[in-house]
């Protein structure tokens, strides 16, 4: 891909470059007459945690041949392997080939490794698609009243799960789902490729996604999540095709991400409307770093719209934004209650944006009639500094809510060069409050620039986030290669 030509990009591809050894070792099998060689491949991969226990998928009976379907198979094999969640964990590995399945269910003590010439295919048979209850915090799945597909990989309640790989690929097979969105067609709400709910201490990495369905990977109601070196790649005008979705979770990482989608490349969430609100759960420190985005009808961020149950310090540097619709968004409307407070952006480099900064108050989209337009949000403490944009149609446009200001705002040392066919009006801003320094084009006037003289850097915490102490370390499995000799 061209983008990794860029010497920024480069730096991406040596972080996520996969160590892997092949050893040849002779091994006397019962005896000096019967020697035999034993190939073995060894894949060494970085992990929160090693596991004492491994099968391959292939013992379980799957076929890695892109047309025998392996569903039975994945959930064989991880519900054999979860006799070993308290006694050192266990890995499921998943050979080279294409595997084609439906849902499965993950254990704890997990590991789920893709070589990187597998390719797990989601089945098109939408009987392969068990139904699940919507999401208590949003009252109804997004695309039909009611239940909702279960994801390609899923897991509720577990603890110490891990799907990594040296970046195999996970491809969601999404046309025949966003022709039914369409056309109308959906009783139900699509299916993510990866789910995990109520769960702990999550690492996702070293994969590449294409074609999911809607969203890509949503961690909900979580805590302590690293997502890293993930490629996600959905064609830019796939329906809902969100990248990474942390969504009413708490102490996530995500960095060192390439996304290319016709969605939001990360959205922040935490519930919608009334049933968000009662929940009650919300999104907080959250580090999202050195994050390549293509999104060129959606936010590089988006923070909402569902974040009736609050967003709470999030910190973001080291992104690039290439061909996208806005920066940083945020998303809310009067019905939704909760807040999105304490956000902290700084080097965000952006090239070719329709508007660098956008925040919408009127977003509207109510799952039904029984919101309370009352339950005003409260958007509060944003600080966006030390970047540089080029080719912008319009620099902000900041839409609070009349009677309910979002406040607090402060955007220092940002230059935005605007496109040739700019609009007049660079900043539109109504119900927004705070302050800006050395931000050109000239901000407007609900965000008075200090005179040089009193110039402040917008904050950003110097404080070490907790997820920030989760460390990796070196594990490794070791496959047999079956030889024709
Ligand atoms: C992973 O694979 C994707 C798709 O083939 C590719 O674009 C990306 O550069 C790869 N990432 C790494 C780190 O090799
Ligand atoms: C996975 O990605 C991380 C960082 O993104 C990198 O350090 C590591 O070498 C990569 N490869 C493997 C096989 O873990
Ligand atoms: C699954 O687990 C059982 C014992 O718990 C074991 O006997 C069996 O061989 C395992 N593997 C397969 C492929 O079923
Ligand atoms: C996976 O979990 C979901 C929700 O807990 C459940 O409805 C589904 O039946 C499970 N699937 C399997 C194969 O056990
Ligand atoms: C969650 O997992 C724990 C430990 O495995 C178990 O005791 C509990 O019953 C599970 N709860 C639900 C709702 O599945
Ligand atoms: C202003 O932002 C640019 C671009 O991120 C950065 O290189 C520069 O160091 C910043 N200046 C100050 C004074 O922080």
């Amino acid at each position: 891909m061209e983008l990794f030509s860029t010497p920024r990009s480069s730096h991406f591809r040596e972080m996520v470059t996969t160590a892997m050894v092949v050893v040849l070792i002779m091994v006397s099998a019962g005896g000096a007459e019967s020697r035999k060689p034993r190939v073995t491949e060894n894949l060494e991969y970085t992990a929160r945690n090693c596991r004492a226990h491994s099968a391959s998928v292939a013992d379980f009976g799957a076929v890695g041949d892109g047309a025998t379907v392996n569903t039975r198979a994945f959930q064989e094999a991880i519900n054999n392997l979860s006799q070993f969640e308290s006694d050192g964990g266990s890995l499921l590995f998943v050979p080279p080939g294409k595997w084609l399945t439906g849902s499965f269910n993950l254990t704890s003590h997990f590991t789920l490794f893709l070589h990187r010439d597998a390719v797990l295919l989601a089945s098109q048979d939408i009987n392969e698609w068990p139904l699940i209850d919507p999401l208590p915090s949003y009252g109804r799945g997004r695309d039909a009243p009611g239940g909702r597909f279960i994801s390609l990989i899923f897991g509720n309640n577990l603890t110490d799960v891990i799907i990594t790989g040296d970046n195999g690929t996970v491809d969601g097979q999404g046309e025949l789902w966003w022709g039914k969105f369409h056309r109308g067609q959906l009783k139900h709400t699509r299916p993510y490729l990866i789910e995990l709910m109520f769960s702990t201490d999550i690492q996702i990495s070293n994969l590449t996604f294409i074609n999911s369905p809607s969203w890509n990977i949503h961690p909900v109601y979580s805590s302590n999540i690293v997502v890293q070196g993930i490629t996600i790649n959905a064609p830019l005008n796939s329906p809902n095709t969100d990248g990474i979705n942390p969504d009413s979770c708490t102490n996530t990482r995500i960095e060192d991400c390439y996304i290319v989608s016709g969605d939001d490349c990360v959205a922040v969430k935490s519930g919608w409307d009334e049933y968000g609100i009662a929940f009650g759960m919300p999104t907080k420190q959250l580090v999202i770093r050195r994050l390549t985005c293509i999104s060129p009808t959606s936010a590089v961020i988006a923070l909402g719209s569902e974040m009736s149950g609050g967003i709470q310090d999030v910190r973001a540097e080291e992104i690039l934004a290439i061909n996208s619709e806005s920066g940083v968004r945020i998303k809310t409307a009067a019905g939704r209650g909760g807040f999105v407070k304490d956000i902290y952006v700084r080097r965000m480099t952006m090239k070719t944006m329709k508007w660098a900064f956008w925040m919408t108050g009127n977003y509207g989209s109510h799952p039904d009639s029984k919101y309370d337009p009352n339950a005003l949000p409260v958007i509060q403490n944003i600080n966006y500094r030390d970047m540089v944009a080029e080719d912008v149609k319009m620099a902000a446009r900041l839409e609070g809510i009349a009677g309910d200001p979002f406040t607090e705002i402060c955007i220092s040392n940002v230059t935005i060069s605007m496109a040739a066919k700019a609009k007049n009006v660079q900043w539109a801003c109504t119900d927004v409050a705070g302050i800006s320094s050395e931000v050109t084009p000239k901000p407007c006037d609900l965000l008075p620039d200090q005179e040089p003289a009193n110039a402040r850097e917008c904050d950003f915490p110097t404080d070490t986030p907790p997820i920030d102490n989760v460390q990796l370390q070196t594990c490794s499995y070791s496959r047999r290669l079956q030889l024709g000799f």
